[in-house]
């Protein structure tokens, strides 16, 4: 639980808005939240769950702004892929947010389908990936 105001302030979401910093909250309590420590400073997390028609799902992976495009996003991604308990991975992204579309293309993950009218004018890409040896 101590790490909860670092991830609040990195996530630039929860500034504004207090049902972000309520998630983040509830994911660290529920033990679902990861985080990666860069020089001893949390520099990214991850939040993984069965929130999607009860599949082992990456609902959230963010990194700090000063420290994207260095791996981390790969890493707790991939890490994530080594503790699931599911020989399949779910997660989701709005069609305009090419970096984490680019991101799952990189690590194998293929796309889905897609949903409308969460976002509007902005689809959510849905993704999956098999994983060969499940934990
Ligand atoms: C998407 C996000 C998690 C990527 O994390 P990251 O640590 O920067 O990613 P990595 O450094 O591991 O990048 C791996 C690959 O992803 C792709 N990528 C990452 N950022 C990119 C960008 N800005 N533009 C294009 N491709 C990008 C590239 O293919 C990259 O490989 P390369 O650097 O060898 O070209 C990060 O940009 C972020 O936190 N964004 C805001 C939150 C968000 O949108 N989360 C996803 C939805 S929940």
């Amino acid at each position: 639980m101590s790490d909860t105001p670092r991830l609040t302030e990195l996530d630039i979401v929860a500034h504004s808005n207090s049902s972000r910093a309520d998630y983040i909250t509830k994911a660290v309590s529920a033990d679902e939240a990861w985080v990666y420590i860069a020089d001893d400073c949390i520099a990214g997390y991850a939040v993984i769950n069965r929130s999607f028609f009860s599949r082992v799902t990456i609902e959230m992976l963010l990194i700090d702004t000063k420290h994207r495009r260095s791996g981390i996003g790969t890493m707790l991604l991939r890490h994530l892929e080594e503790i699931c308990d599911s020989d399949e991975l779910w997660t989701s992204t709005n069609l305009s947010n090419t970096p984490m579309q680019r991101l799952l293309m990189k690590l194998e993950y293929e796309m889905a389908g897609f949903v409308n009218n969460l976002d509007p004018g902005d689809p959510e890409l849905v993704f999956y990936k098999k994983l060969s040896m499940p934990r």
